[in-house]
């Protein structure tokens, strides 16, 4: 038997084992899991004794190269995707945004031409629709032949980005019949945005007021009213960047009556809180994304809901912007600060040391956390998210036992801060392999732009319900 590549001596871990294997890798594919394959005939041996050997990581959530806030996101697809990497994420879904009066294929050519030649791991889409008359229904069904099989949906941000509740009703009826999944950013947009003028015309213009105004109530009475939405269109719903234990016990009620409801939570609000808003001059700016930062007692909470699969996936939410000259255009004024974190890079290893390292979760726990549950929700299984035989070889040898202090000084984010600045963890990936392909060894980076492949996603109708993501 020939092989590219031979992983020996590992310890490799899914969502549902963990143990001793060789891995025999070919044309980008896993073909062989086995004990003491055959060395002679195999072009490259990575020995991986005391290692896990564990699937690419796979961020739902991340905008590379996106307009927002009257500023773009600070990486694109180029350095995104080199960042994601070097964390141990070997694919990603972004976003594709259709604006007012835009058809949804301009939204998804308009994304294919940042990432087309820039990503250097494999990418897919979901589409945000802001503008849905009824002619443009359809448009949600060419999209789901496109590979484009989830949809976006804001019950915030009214006059940019909000959708009302009738066009989300009609998307999700929609997406009830062509299998696909809508993602919802639930906070209530028009209860904040009152609230929000009462404290600028108090003059409370600082970076704190940006959490203060959106209350825990505005996302829980959103995924509530997302949750009922859903139910009433037969459909499955996802709630992205969930962050409160408010919201977490809308989710939970759903999933207890069995309605296929799923939420992510996203490493910011398991590790820090509305305390690290209260940082000297106008430092806090670094945490304004939405939903805010929240008390203190909420992590806990998230973490709890994550081992009990209330929470099914983490993601990040990536969408950077710098400190100069990005966030201070809202120097003056929080509702000018550009909304958004850097967290790409990462997750994997905030995830495995909070989660494994701590003892929260299980090892394989963590495995489906941040890849097997998001290839299965967002159709990527089995191609993605698991080691398996016929599974691409997205492959990350991680050292449970490697710390690292998270510094904006050594990270490889295109953003001038670190969210995680002086956090050290511990489980750092040592080598990431992209279809067969390694990526990052020993620090250095070997992949090379445009090397990543569009993935067009089977939807979640399609996908053969399991235990833990199924009905
Ligand atoms: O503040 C955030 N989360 N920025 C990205 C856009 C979104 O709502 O996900
Ligand atoms: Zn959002
Ligand atoms: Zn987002």
């Amino acid at each position: 038997m020939r092989f590219d590549t031979l992983i020996v001596n590992g310890t490799v871990a899914t969502a549902s084992d963990t143990f001793q294997a060789d891995i025999g890798i070919e044309h980008g594919k896993i073909i062989v899991i086995g004990k003491s394959l055959p060395k002679d005939n195999a072009a490259k041996i990575i020995d991986a004794a005391g290692k896990l050997v564990l699937p690419g990581g796979i961020d739902v959530h991340t905008h590379l190269d996106m307009p927002f806030g009257g500023t773009t996101s600070a990486d694109d697809f180029e350095t995104g995707t080199r960042a994601a990497a070097f964390g141990g994420t070997t694919t990603i879904i972004d976003f594709a945004i259709q604006y007012k009066d835009q058809s949804l294929r301009t939204a998804f050519d308009t994304w294919m031409q940042k990432a087309e030649s820039r990503a250097m791991i494999d990418y897919a889409f979901h589409c945000i629709i802001t503008d849905l008359p009824d002619a443009r229904l359809d448009e949600m069904n060419a999209m789901v032949r496109e590979g484009v099989t989830s949809f976006k949906l804001f019950m915030a941000y009214p006059g940019v980005l909000m959708l009302d509740d009738a066009s989300i009703f009609k998307a999700l009826q929609m997406s009830a019949k062509n299998g696909a999944m809508v993602c919802m950013h639930a906070e209530n947009g028009s209860a904040i945005d009152v609230i929000v003028k009462q404290a600028l015309a108090q003059g409370k213009t600082a970076p704190k007021y940006h959490a203060l105004t959106r209350p825990t109530t505005a996302e829980a009475e959103a995924v509530g009213r997302a949750v009922a939405l859903a139910e009433m269109a037969g459909a499955p719903l996802y709630i992205v960047h969930l962050s409160s234990f408010d919201a977490l016990e809308k989710v939970r009620e759903a999933r207890d009556r069995g309605l296929p409801v799923y939420a992510e939570t996203c490493p910011q609000y398991l590790y820090l809180s509305l305390e690290d808003m209260d940082k000297p001059g106008f430092e806090s700016a670094k945490y304004v994304f939405t939903p805010p930062l929240r008390e203190k007692w909420n992590q806990e909470k998230l973490w709890t809901g994550l081992k009990h699969d209330q929470l099914s996936v983490v993601s990040t939410d990536h969408c950077p912007f710098c400190f100069k000259e990005q966030k201070e255009l809202g120097k003056d004024d929080f509702t000018k600060i550009p909304n958004g974190g850097p967290g790409i890079e990462h997750r994997m290893s905030l995830i495995y040391s909070g989660g494994v390292a701590d003892g929260r979760f299980s090892l394989n726990r963590f495995v489906e956390l941040t890849a097997t549950t998001p290839a299965k929700l967002f159709g990527l299984y089995p191609k993605k998210g698991t080691i398996a035989v016929g599974s691409d070889a997205d492959v990350v040898i991680f050292d449970t036992k490697r710390k690292h202090t998270i510094s904006a000084e050594t990270h490889h984010m295109r953003v001038d801060y670190s969210m995680f600045e002086g956090i050290t963890v511990t489980g750092m990936p040592d080598i990431v392999i992209s279809r067969g392909k390694i990526l990052v060894e020993n620090n250095s980076f070997f992949g090379k732009a445009g090397s990543g492949n569009f993935l067009k996603r089977s939807t979640y109708g399609d996908v053969p319900k399991v235990a833990g993501v199924g009905l």
